[in-house]
């Protein structure tokens, strides 16, 4: 009998969590923004419906980010056209700047992400701007889109450390996180870029961001898994309170502008850990692997996700 049929994981409450947890899905965006081969814009709207239907809720589908620099999400109109509209589903997209907007709001979009950088060389990698000038860059953007009744969501890149300057002084990150906060963004999600945190900076950084007056129920945590530390960070992060977490299905993702970026936490790896301490989530997890499945068979190689690949059998 497989896992699932036997019951696993059993599941065992902790007091000390959250009951339940919001998803962020970023697999058609962090997930696919790295892939060098152009991924079809049906398979692309195809796996966007898929995890819709899996019970994800928040999925974030496409950026509005200049073609060039980001060549696979040139079609976001497209992938954004061809989507059923649900009501249940919110569909988040990344903007950076007026001309983004623009492009949104044609699109019909609802919610928007700026994203910011914790660092002044992946803001001027990443946005070609300096650190300050990402920030008069988003002011108006998330003026406009708060007035044209969007919601915005802040993210912040290089939270733990940066490939270019090491170790990232968490005081400055909070500093930066809570100037995204009194721009006007309603959360903010932590990002680690490149992998390189542990569970001690995360809690460290959390009592930083409450000092400068951003709390939990503002944040969401972005960590990708190069040095396979994730799910030790997204654990710590669920026991000081953090309710909203941000995975990648199948374990998909990078950032084309920060090297040794690899995927993100995978959704499925992060649903495990969900069940197993009794946290509702939405999701069903067998139908999340099929995705995943379909999806690397789409790619053409086995997505990264530990859980997919044990209850797949690949
Ligand atoms: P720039 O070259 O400085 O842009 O790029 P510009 O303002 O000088 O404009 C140059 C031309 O681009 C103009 O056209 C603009 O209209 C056009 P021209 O007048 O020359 O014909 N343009 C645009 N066209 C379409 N859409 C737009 C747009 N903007 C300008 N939005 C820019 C500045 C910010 C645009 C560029 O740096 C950019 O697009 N960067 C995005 C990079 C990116 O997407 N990175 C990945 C996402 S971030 C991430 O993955 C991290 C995250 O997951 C969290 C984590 O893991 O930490 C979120
Ligand atoms: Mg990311």
């Amino acid at each position: 009998m497989s896992a699932r049929e036997l019951g696993l994981p059993a599941t065992v409450t902790a007091s000390d969590m959250p009951e339940r947890v919001t998803i962020w899905e970023v697999g058609a965006r962090d997930g696919l923004q790295n892939e060098s081969d152009i991924v079809d814009v049906g398979v692309k709207i195809e796996f966007i419906e898929r995890l819709a239907d899996a019970g994800l809720t928040t999925i974030e589908a496409t950026s509005f980010v200049h073609p060039k620099w980001v060549p696979q999400l040139a079609d976001a109109a497209e992938v954004l056209a061809g989507l059923k509209p649900r009501d249940d589903v919110r569909y988040p997209v990344l903007v950076p700047n007026q001309r983004g907007l623009d492009r949104a709001l044609e699109s019909g979009v609802r919610h928007i992400a700026v994203f910011a950088s914790a660092t002044e060389t992946f803001a001027s990698r990443n946005l070609n701007s300096t650190l300050d000038e990402q920030f008069a860059m988003f002011e108006s953007v998330v003026r406009r889109a708060r007035s044209e009744g969007l919601d915005v969501r802040g993210y912040l890149s290089m939270c733990f450390g940066d490939p270019w300057e090491g170790a990232v002084d968490p005081a400055q990150v909070a500093r930066v996180g809570a100037r995204l906060i009194d721009l006007g963004c309603s959360q903010l999600s932590l990002g680690d870029t490149i992998g390189v945190a542990t569970p001690g900076q995360v809690e460290q950084l959390l009592r930083e961001l409450a000092a400068a007056g951003v709390g939990v129920d503002q944040l969401a945590v972005h960590f990708h898994d190069t040095y396979g530390q994730a799910l030790a960070n997204t654990y710590a992060a669920l026991r000081q309170g953090v309710r909203c977490v941000d995975a990648s299905a199948g374990g998909l993702g990078g950032c084309p502008y920060a090297k040794s970026a690899t995927g993100n936490l995978a959704t499925e790896d992060l649903v495990w850990l969900l069940d197993g301490l009794g946290i509702d989530h939405g999701a069903d997890l067998d139908k999340l692997v099929d995705t995943s499945v379909w999806m690397s068979q789409q790619l053409g190689r086995p997505a990264p996700s530990r859980v997919v690949r044990a209850l797949s059998g690949g």
